[in-house]
């Protein structure tokens, strides 16, 4: 018989992502998963060769600031392998996000590779709820350049620091 798998409630969880900047998806998704494991850490990427929109400072604080007073839920960045990064901070699960059908071949190919650097970490997919499986970071910042509303699409301290770095923060 396999070995039982470890009460979900005992489960340190991995949340990682660009979230550049976080939208209201990642914190549906965020809720969510914190209600299922012990403990969970939104992890941020830090990538040298990607240009990013918000600095990895600017990032954390406003995920932080979105996310509140969760008890579990704690925000971190990393660097190099996802995997290793679970594993150092004592992880046995990644938790991501899928919202429609062209999300699937991305994931199933991360999924399957850090499967394979390390088989003792599980993902786990949460679906995007109804209302925010159209969101991304980049189509939120896409629409706030053009001058379009995102205040239904983002936490208000992520409109804010957007219409700053757009330049109509008022
Ligand atoms: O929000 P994103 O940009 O879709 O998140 C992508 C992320 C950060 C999960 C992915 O790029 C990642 O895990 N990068 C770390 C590098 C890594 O571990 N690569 C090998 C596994 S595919």
């Amino acid at each position: 018989m396999p070995e039982r798998t470890q009460d979900a409630q005992q489960l340190v969880a991995v949340y990682p992502g660009s979230f550049d900047p976080v939208t209201n998806g990642h914190l549906d998704l965020i809720e969510r998963a914190s209600r299922l494991v012990g403990h969970l850490i939104v992890s941020i990427l830090r990538n040298e060769r990607k240009q990013p929109f918000f600095s990895v400072p600017e990032r954390m604080e406003m995920v932080r600031e979105a996310i509140g007073s969760y008890p579990n839920v704690e925000v971190d960045t990393f660097e190099g392998l996802l995997v290793d990064h679970v594993s150092q901070r004592g992880g046995s699960l990644i938790i991501r996000g899928i919202r429609a059908i062209s999300d699937y071949e991305y994931e199933w190919q991360m999924a399957l590779m850090n499967r394979r650097l390390r088989p003792h970490i599980e993902t786990m997919f949460l679906m995007a709820g109804e209302a925010h499986s159209f969101i991304s970071s980049q189509l939120v910042r896409e629409v706030l350049r053009l001058g379009g509303d995102v205040s239904d699409l983002v936490p208000s301290v992520v409109e804010r620091h957007l219409k700053l770095r757009i330049g109509k923060g008022n």
